[in-house]
């Protein structure tokens, strides 16, 4: 048995000296009313009390009880031997009452004795009520700080994966070096006597149309050769106070023809007054041409194509940023993961590299900036490059 609660207790006593048969506190919630803790009530007294609260006119008369927070009796047949039930509302008002059957009409003193039972049990209640209160704020304060906790860890899982992937492209960049050096020579001849017999050939010789498919191919292989050149060699960094719009003005120039053919409407929306950045510039421009480039293959059937410059906060500090946003095909999550990794491409039959991005993501770095990406599938992309808004030491 499990030992009685205070508010059984007094139950209990106000039994004894009252001389009630049995007693409860029912307490009413949005379903009806529920008995809470009780005394004596044998099993058969539970089941009549039990039809005796299911009954809608009972259940109205104790609800006149509690809003009218005071006690009232009525006879009843309850069962054999209890000929009244007596109700002593919580005392000041509240959810319950105390229900208690006699055998006979109470006397005066006896009610007086559960009205100050009533009263007694509204404080026990009331500061078991503070007690969950506490408990609740003690809770929800601890909820607070695992969310804290997990949002921290998530930032440190993010900036590990940075620092993986910075290592990968170190990595990669000097196995690139060393592979591209070496295939750069014999390409160069490739090239060099392809061109040189070419030129030997007759102009009618069948000869001559595989031999300017190898020319292709190989000036192919060169550009892709000279583009991991360009992502690993240690070059001399040109650093510059530049604007930013006056980068994009230029790329846009360059790309014009582009755009023209693809049937993409480009609008510009390139904030004014910004500060100036302390940049490569031809390195910027590389990274505005990549993301430039990417959104065009992403919108084969033309739409609409959005660079921007403008001041953006991230964590309290400014940035200045460059977005590039497109309507275009979007990338899958499992993609989103893998898209700054070298060589990873959706488009090796159209010619991709998987190197732009990489490249992209190594010169941001290298400024000290990083990339957002968002990006749903069949409605768009966003690159986001923010620098940072103070020039390196
Ligand atoms: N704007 C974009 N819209 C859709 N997919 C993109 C976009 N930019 C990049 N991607 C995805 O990222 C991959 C890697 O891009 P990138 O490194 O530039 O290599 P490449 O363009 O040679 O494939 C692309 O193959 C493509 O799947
Ligand atoms: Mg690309």
């Amino acid at each position: 048995m499990t030992k009685p609660n205070a508010v059984e207790s007094m139950l209990k006593e106000a039994c004894l000296i009252s001389k009630a048969n049995w007693a409860v506190r029912a307490v009413y919630e949005n379903t009806g009313w529920h008995v809470l803790e009780t005394h004596h009530l044998s099993k058969s007294r539970a089941v009549a009390l039990q039809a005796f609260l299911a009954d809608k006119i009972n259940a109205a008369w104790l609800g006149g009880a509690l809003s009218g927070g005071r006690s009232r009796s009525r006879t009843c047949t309850l069962e054999k031997n209890c000929h009244k039930v007596y109700l002593f509302p919580a005392f000041g008002g509240g959810e319950w009452l105390f229900i208690v059957g006699v055998a006979d009409d109470l006397p005066r003193q006896a009610q007086q004795v559960w009205r100050l039972a009533s009263m007694l049990a509204c404080e026990t209640t009331d500061s078991e009520g503070g007690q969950t209160r506490e408990l609740r704020q003690a809770v929800s304060e601890l909820e607070e700080t695992q969310q804290e906790l997990r949002a921290r860890i998530a930032a440190q899982r993010e900036a590990e994966a940075r620092l993986v992937q910075a290592a990968k492209l170190a990595a990669v960049g000097e196995m690139a070096a060393g592979i591209a050096h070496e295939l750069n020579n014999p390409l160069t001849s490739v090239v060099g006597f392809t061109e040189l017999s070419l030129d030997a050939l007759p102009l009618e010789s069948d000869l001559r149309h595989d031999l300017e498919l190898v020319l292709r191919e190989a000036n192919r292989a060169r550009s892709v050769i000279r583009r991991l050149l360009d992502f690993a060699r240690q070059r001399e960094v040109l650093r510059t106070r530049a604007d930013i719009n006056e980068i994009v003005d230029d790329v846009v120039a360059l790309t014009k023809h582009l755009l023209l053919t693809s049937g993409v409407e480009l609008r510009l929306k390139l904030s004014e007054n910004l500060p100036w950045v302390f940049i490569d510039r031809n390195q910027i421009k590389q990274v505005l041409i990549n993301l430039i480039n990417n959104a065009l293959y992403a919108m084969p059937q033309g739409g609409a194509l959005v660079v921007e410059t403008c001041l953006q906060t991230r964590h309290g500090a400014s940035f200045l940023a460059l977005a590039v946003r497109d309507s275009g095909i979007g990338i899958s999550p499992e993609d989103l993961e893998r898209i700054f990794e070298p060589f990873f491409t959706t488009r090796g039959d159209q010619g991709g590299t998987g190197l732009g991005l990489s490249v992209t993501y190594g010169i941001v770095t290298e400024h000290g900036g990083t990339i957002e990406v968002e990006s749903r599938m069949n409605s768009g992309s966003a690159f986001t490059v923010l620098f940072p808004m103070e020039s390196p030491a």
